[in-house]
């Protein structure tokens, strides 16, 4: 399989990264099926498209003809028909190894031979979830970024047994889709989230111990380190029972107490201040 024979791909979820992983691919000319469980969160995830692509129109970055164009190659469904004739699946559904376990034999079930079967899992092991398929060299991690229309990255991770035409196919389309892979092994958070998630965890202990205010360990980061975002705001951007995710398979698989997720987290997860999408985290987002 070659990126260049990817002529279409399904995506597997509505959430906020399904949505803008459906978007990028639309825009680049990529015709893409989106699948979900309920036709409410899809006509939700499709108005957030649409309200993208108009914003875009408005600012002179996007033609009428290429919005109108993105939009009519994007079929979103209940159906799992085009996976069946998909050369690449991609599933963005939430951070749960059994959830994911069971999509993946599905899609392994349904896929065509050659198809590429992806994963934008921010922390489950890509070598695990291939283990469960009958052909792991087709499998692969494409880890996408939060908000997706504006993150440059997309992470190629290859699993243990991941083919080099698997990860080459995969690198190309996320160039297609105007991304730049990075290409990264299958080993806990892979690069991202090992270095990422340890900062953001020691912001919140610095919290925590009283080392300085929420505003002010933002600020240090933001001037002083010239983060577009303190890491608390990034925290709240996330997902704060993402972080705690993250965290905890980084503790547990890597067997190292400098991952150990503080406490302060753990509280604002279990109060159900989750940040932006709950409406409070370590900010506060009501209206
Ligand atoms: N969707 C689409 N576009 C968006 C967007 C979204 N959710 N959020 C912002 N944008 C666009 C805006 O439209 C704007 O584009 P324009 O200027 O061309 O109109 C541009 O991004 C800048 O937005 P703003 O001016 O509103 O705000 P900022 O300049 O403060 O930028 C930010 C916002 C891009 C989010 C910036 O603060 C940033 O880069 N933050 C860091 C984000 C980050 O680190 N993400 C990675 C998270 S980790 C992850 O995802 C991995 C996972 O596994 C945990």
């Amino acid at each position: 399989m070659s990126a260049n024979s990817i002529t279409r791909v399904s995506v597997i979820g509505t959430g906020t990264m399904a949505s803008g992983i459906v978007q990028v691919l639309a825009q680049s000319g990529i015709p893409v099926t989106m699948i979900g469980r309920s036709t409410v969160r899809l006509e939700a995830s499709m108005n957030g498209i649409q309200r993208t692509f108009r914003r875009a129109v408005d600012r002179g970055r996007m033609s009428e003809d290429d919005m109108q164009l993105a939009t009519s190659i994007i079929e979103p469904t209940d159906s799992w028909d085009h996976v069946a004739d998909s050369d690449m699946v991609i599933e963005a559904v939430s951070e749960d190894l059994d959830v994911k376990r069971e999509l993946f034999a599905r899609m392994d079930g349904m896929a065509r031979d050659s198809a590429i079967l992806a994963s934008n899992t921010s922390s489950i092991s890509i070598t695990t979830l291939a283990a469960g398929t009958s052909d792991p060299t087709r499998v692969v991690g494409m880890h996408f970024f939060n908000p997706v229309p504006v993150m440059q990255l997309v992470e190629i991770v290859r699993g243990l047994e991941t083919s080099d035409e698997t990860a080459a196919a995969t690198i190309a389309l996320a160039t297609r889709a105007g991304k730049t892979p990075v290409e990264v092994n299958d080993y806990p958070g892979f690069v991202s989230n090992r270095v990422l998630l340890p900062m953001i965890n020691e912001a919140v202990f610095c919290l925590m111990e009283g080392v300085a205010t929420r505003e002010n360990i933002d600020a240090v980061m933001k001037l002083g380190m010239n983060h577009p975002m303190g890491p608390l705001a990034l925290a709240d951007l996330i997902g704060l029972d993402v972080c705690l995710d993250i965290l905890e398979v980084l503790h547990r698989d890597l067997g190292d107490p400098k991952y150990r997720p503080a406490p302060l987290l753990r509280k604002m997860v279990a109060a159900g201040k989750l940040g932006r999408k709950s409406g409070e985290g370590f900010f506060s987002y009501h209206q």
